[in-house]
């Protein structure tokens, strides 16, 4: 409970010195949910979102940033998790989402370089809400993607589609009697390693994985959320985190486990709902979406949010 106390006090302090930092770059004028973006080798982000299925490309060097709608994905209401597999070729999952179920759980790969043509990789009958997903740094067309609710990371191979159940772990699944039912959330693999968040558990762990991602080691985990939730994040060349937590704020993790507030926050209102983050510029910039969310009954937009980080 007193750390819980402190940690408030803290998080409030952090949020008004750091305020400036943060501009919007981007926000939807109609109600649209952003659930997750990548970085372009052109700079761009893509952005997922449950907005009936819809990719969509956003300049952040732009004098004035604005969503472009890139592809809808068929047979998706929601895509969830992208990651890179080489060439401007994303992976991207969505299935037609339901309360914490989807139906008819779907790996895509989009190519940005024919005009963001769309091709259905691997249809995954057992899934239930695939979420966060990595591809593997040595090996690029192959990706986990985490699934919150049957509790397991899906490898699936874009080139062949094969898919099989990589890993099922406890600490991937949500506990029995969760009010919010989404165990593993965020995915990344770097290092050798397999990090994620689960949201339910309040954890960020990481495990050894091969560079095949078909063996696996002990999860590690490196921190709690006391009590917040987690969604995506992002991952600094020295192994700190970035990670999007419910009481709209970005808070860094340390390898050693220590946390702090860098953006947002509960008094503030400059991001509304984070939901997954990029590094961009030499790590001296994050971008942040939103699903956005009503506050004092007003209903705020899916926003892109620019964080400026201290020089190291
Ligand atoms: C899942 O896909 C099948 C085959 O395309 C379709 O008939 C069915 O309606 C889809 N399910 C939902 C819930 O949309
Ligand atoms: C992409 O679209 C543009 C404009 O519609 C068209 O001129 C171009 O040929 C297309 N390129 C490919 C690779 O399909
Ligand atoms: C869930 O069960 C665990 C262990 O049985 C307990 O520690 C925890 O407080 C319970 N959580 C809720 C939300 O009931
Ligand atoms: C978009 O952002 C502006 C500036 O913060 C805000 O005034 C407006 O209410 C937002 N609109 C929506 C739909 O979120």
């Amino acid at each position: 409970m007193h750390s819980l106390v402190l940690w408030g006090i803290f998080s409030s302090l952090a949020t008004s010195t750091l305020a400036q930092s943060t501009t919007q770059l981007f926000n939807f004028s109609s109600y649209v949910d952003i659930e997750n973006s990548v970085l372009r080798p052109n700079g761009h982000l893509l952005l997922t979102t449950f907005d009936k299925g819809r990719l969509y490309d956003l300049d952040p060097h732009s004098p004035s940033p604005a969503a472009k709608l890139v592809a809808t994905f068929p047979g998706s209401t929601a895509i969830t998790g992208i990651a890179p597999i080489g060439d401007d070729k994303f992976a991207v999952s969505g299935g037609v989402r339901g309360s914490y179920h989807y139906d008819n759980e779907t790996i895509y790969t989009i190519d940005m370089r024919s005009n963001g043509t769309v091709d259905v990789v691997a249809k995954l009958g057992t899934a239930i809400m695939l979420n966060g997903m990595a591809s593997l740094p040595s090996h690029p067309h192959i990706v986990l993607s985490a699934d919150s609710r049957v509790g397991v990371l899906w490898r699936v191979d874009t080139h062949t589609g094969t898919t099989n159940l990589a890993l099922q772990d406890d600490y991937l699944m949500a506990p029995e009697n969760s009010s919010v039912p989404i165990g593993v959330n965020g995915l990344k693999v770097v290092g050798g390693y397999v990090y994620f968040t689960n949201t339910a558990r309040g954890i960020f762990a990481r495990l050894p994985v091969s560079d095949d991602g078909v063996r696996f080691g002990q999860v590690h985990v490196i921190a709690h959320s006391d009590g917040y939730s987690w969604d995506d994040f992002i991952l600094d060349t020295d192994g700190a985190a970035y990670v999007a937590q419910s009481n709209n704020a970005v808070v860094k993790i340390l390898p050693s486990g220590e946390k702090m507030v860098v953006a947002g926050g509960s008094e503030s209102m400059a991001l509304i709902g984070p939901t997954s983050l990029v590094l961009d510029d030499h790590e001296t910039v994050l971008y942040v979406t939103t699903r956005g969310g009503t506050v004092d009954g007003v209903e705020y937009s899916g926003q892109v949010v620019k964080v400026e980080l201290p020089k190291a």
